[in-house]
């Protein structure tokens, strides 16, 4: 049996988003945008969603658009809101450590004319407030930050920042993609004004997330072509994959707390053995202030990729950094804006945990890992 410890990159559905996603492929035919019958019932599969999802976040159905995932969500809320609130300026705050469905984005706008400042975050992996507030001008029309991090689980001081943003007139956009399902995201408690998920990081379908939008500035469509979302995203609906995403959804919130502290067991076995059993080990990121499913660590020294391939021959999934970027051979680039050099970034690998995970499992991979760190050490390097 594998073990896979890598559910940042994506998670197996929950078996309640399998059943409901089955159901209405094989019950569901209708159109939601059709005003006969099926058309109906498909729009009630849509709204049901909504709701759950809704209750989720604290949100209310009306504020959620559904789109084909977070780096459609992303790029929706920079590009469109760059369109609508050019009349408050064309300056854009964000950080190193974003996801690239938020950084490719940013770059586009800067071609286009707008000015993005980019700020760096300490060696734990957390936003300076203060750099914020002084990186703020009248001009800044968005602020946007990563609420927890892909590679490193660090989470952002998110309500703090909101503080900053508004003071400033400045509107707030999180990418929570991470960060729903793994630690409580309230809309209602934290006031961001945009912010972009996605159901296949928590027991959901690929290719179906949203965008809440809390503020009365609209972003300009991104998909157009059709009247479906309030004419922010136009096209026919992914009717299963909405309903797959409202069943883990309601799952998510019902198993909210007792997931945070299954996560949080198994990450801390893992950590605390990796600890004991290999030597010359560090943990990347800050150990408070993260996801409870999230590990990166930097095994000083070894060679990452073969270390990742070893694991993979051996039965375990785990990841070198973001899953887009596995496979390439630069260094994580949220690691070295953390102050890690190229070889410390290569040398870490990161370990998340999930749904099917359990002791036995950690266990196993543990009895393993000295000797296949060792492997991929230089001869005589460590002890
Ligand atoms: C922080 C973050 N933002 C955005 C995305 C993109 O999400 P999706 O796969 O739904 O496009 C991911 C997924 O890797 C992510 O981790």
């Amino acid at each position: 049996m594998r073990i896979y410890l890598d559910h940042n990159a994506t998670t197996p559905l929950h078996p309640d988003a399998l059943e409901a996603m089955i159901r209405v492929l094989r019950e569901v035919p209708g159109n939601p945008s059709s005003t006969h019958h099926e058309g109906s019932e498909a729009k009630r599969v849509v709204e049901t969603a909504r709701e759950q999802v809704a209750a989720l976040l604290g949100a209310t159905p009306r504020e959620l658009v559904f789109t084909g995932g977070a780096t459609e969500a992303n790029n929706l809320a920079l590009a469109g809101l760059a369109t609508t609130l050019h009349e408050r300026g064309r300056h854009i705050v964000s950080t190193t450590v974003e996801h690239p469905s938020v950084e490719e984005p940013l770059r586009r706008l800067e071609a286009e004319g707008a000015e993005v400042a980019r700020l760096g975050v300490d060696p734990e992996g957390r936003v300076d407030l203060d750099a914020v507030r002084a990186a703020l001008r009248d001009d800044t029309a968005l602020v946007s930050v990563i609420w927890a991090n892909n590679e490193t689980g660090v989470l952002q001081d998110v309500a703090a920042l909101a503080e900053c943003a508004h003071a400033r007139g400045a509107l707030l956009h999180v990418d929570a993609t991470q960060a729903v399902g793994k630690i409580p995201v309230r809309v209602d408690e934290v006031p961001v004004d945009f912010l972009s998920t996605s159901a296949h990081k928590f027991g959901g379908p690929k290719g179906v997330g949203l965008l809440a939008l809390r503020h009365e500035a609209l972003p300009e469509a991104f998909v157009r072509g059709g009247p479906q979302e309030r004419r922010l995203r136009g096209g026919t609906h992914n009717v299963a994959g909405i309903a797959g995403f409202g069943a883990a959804a309601a799952a998510a919130h019902a198993e909210l707390d007792a997931r945070v502290e299954r996560y949080a067991a198994l990450r801390d076995r893992l950590w605390v053995g990796i600890a004991e059993k290999v030597p010359d080990v560090r943990r990347n990121g800050h150990a408070e202030h993260v996801l409870p499913n999230t590990l990166n660590v930097e095994f000083c020294g070894a060679q990452g990729d073969v270390l990742l391939e070893i694991l993979d021959l051996e039965g375990i999934a785990v990841s070198a950094g973001a899953a887009c970027a596995s496979g390439s051979i630069d260094p994580s680039s949220v690691l070295t804006a953390m102050g890690r050099s190229p070889e410390e970034a290569r040398a870490s690998l990161r370990f998340s945990v999930g749904e099917g995970n359990d002791t036995a499992q950690i266990d196993r991979v543990l009895a393993g890992l000295p000797e296949w760190v060792a492997r991929t050490r230089p001869p005589g390097s460590v002890a």
